[in-house]
């Protein structure tokens, strides 16, 4: 079996472990990057697991020509959508660039697999597509309503593949909706390298760690929650990157769109990850309460139990593998790549 995979954002975080995850399952990979985000050396610790490397074209994604020229000089059976940009606050403060970016990018990819008549998408959507105020857990039928520009563009998307998959019975597409992913490959060869800035818990609890941010700011502890911090569900990068493997086997005798929750189902708080790395790291990470953070749903927690019984899929790796697997990587790469 050596299906050959287009992997767009390939070498950012979860594209890279994903790309990982389709190599050692015996496909050919494809990676299109224009490393807005990323390192082409993720590709190196990717070779330096695997031992295969992907084939690898830096450019944006919204280039026409040079998806175009992927397709005509490849033999392309499905394409994992995963480049995009991802932070909630850049999307408030500068939404036109959002709805840019990250429709752009989506109608482009459409467009030439449409071209090049490949009809298998899998597409990184978010669990900021949900109505934070619907009661936890969230199950893929629960009301959406994103409350920012990127959840927006993650919920148009899934809208625009939806509606092109009824059209057209024969497209087969995954919406695949991650709660939190953290984490990264137990050899410490990739991992979470953004660029500038991180913005979210593990990255920047990680940085405290590691001397590089003075202290964590967490956003209120006066919600209704066990601790009065917010709670949310971890998954391990390399259990969302088999999800992708499962997914993709699963639109081999399905047609149409299908949606599907990633994480654990379980919860839990910003206080207790904080105890976790603690505990992993053996350091005491210095803390801040400040005021709550717009837009922040005190509990945000997934029901996946449709990916469970479609995809035959369960996360493998607990919070502790987590912290462990994160914080190896930090201390290896405390620069990035
Ligand atoms: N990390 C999360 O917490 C999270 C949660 C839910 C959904 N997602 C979604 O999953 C996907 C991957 O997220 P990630 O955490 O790996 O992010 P990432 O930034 O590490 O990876 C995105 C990759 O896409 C590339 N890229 C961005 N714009 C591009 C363009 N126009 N052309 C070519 N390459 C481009 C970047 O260089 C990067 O390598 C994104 O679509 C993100 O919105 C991420």
């Amino acid at each position: 079996m050596s299906k050959c995979v287009l992997v767009t954002g390939g070498a950012g975080y979860i594209g890279s472990h994903t790309v990982l995850a389709l190599l050692e399952n015996g496909n050919e990979v494809i990676v299109i990057d224009n490393f807005s985000n990323s390192s082409p050396k993720s590709i190196d610790g990717i070779e330096r697991i695997c031992g295969k490397r992907p084939t690898l074209i830096q450019a944006d994604v919204r280039d026409s020509l040079a998806l175009e020229s992927a397709f005509t000089n490849h033999d392309i059976a499905a394409v994992f959508h995963f480049a995009g940009l991802k932070s909630v606050e850049e999307s408030v403060q500068n939404p036109e660039l959002y709805y840019d970016e990250n429709i752009g990018a989506a109608l482009n990819v459409i467009d030439q697999m449409r071209i090049a008549d490949v009809k298998t998408l899998i597409f990184s959507s978010s669990a900021t597509v949900y109505e934070p105020s619907e009661a936890p857990p969230y199950a893929e039928d629960s009301l959406t309503g994103p409350k920012n520009p990127y959840g927006q563009t993650k919920l148009l998307i899934e809208q625009i593949l939806t509606d092109l998959a009824g059209m057209n019975p024969e497209w087969r597409i995954g919406l695949l909706r991650y709660f939190n992913p953290v984490g990264a490959h137990s050899s410490g060869s990739i991992g979470e390298a953004p660029s500038g800035e991180p913005n979210n818990l593990m990255p920047l609890l990680m940085q405290v760690g590691v001397g590089k941010v003075e202290k964590l700011s967490i956003f209120g502890n006066d919600y209704e929650t066990p601790d009065g911090t917010c709670v949310r569900d971890f998954i391990h990068v390399v259990d969302l990157a088999r999800g992708h493997i499962a997914a993709l086997r699963f639109l081999e005798n399905a047609n149409g769109a299908h949606i599907w929750n990633l994480g654990t189902g379980v919860g839990t708080s910003v206080m207790e990850l904080i105890q976790r790395v603690e505990s992993a790291t053996g350091m005491t990470i210095p803390t801040e309460v400040v005021s709550r953070r717009q837009g922040d749903s005190p509990i945000a927690l997934a029901n996946p139990s449709k990916a469970f019984n479609d995809l035959n899929w369960r996360p493998e790796y607990s919070i502790e593998n987590m912290c462990i697997d994160h914080w190896n990587w930090q201390c290896l790469h405390p620069d990035g790549y």
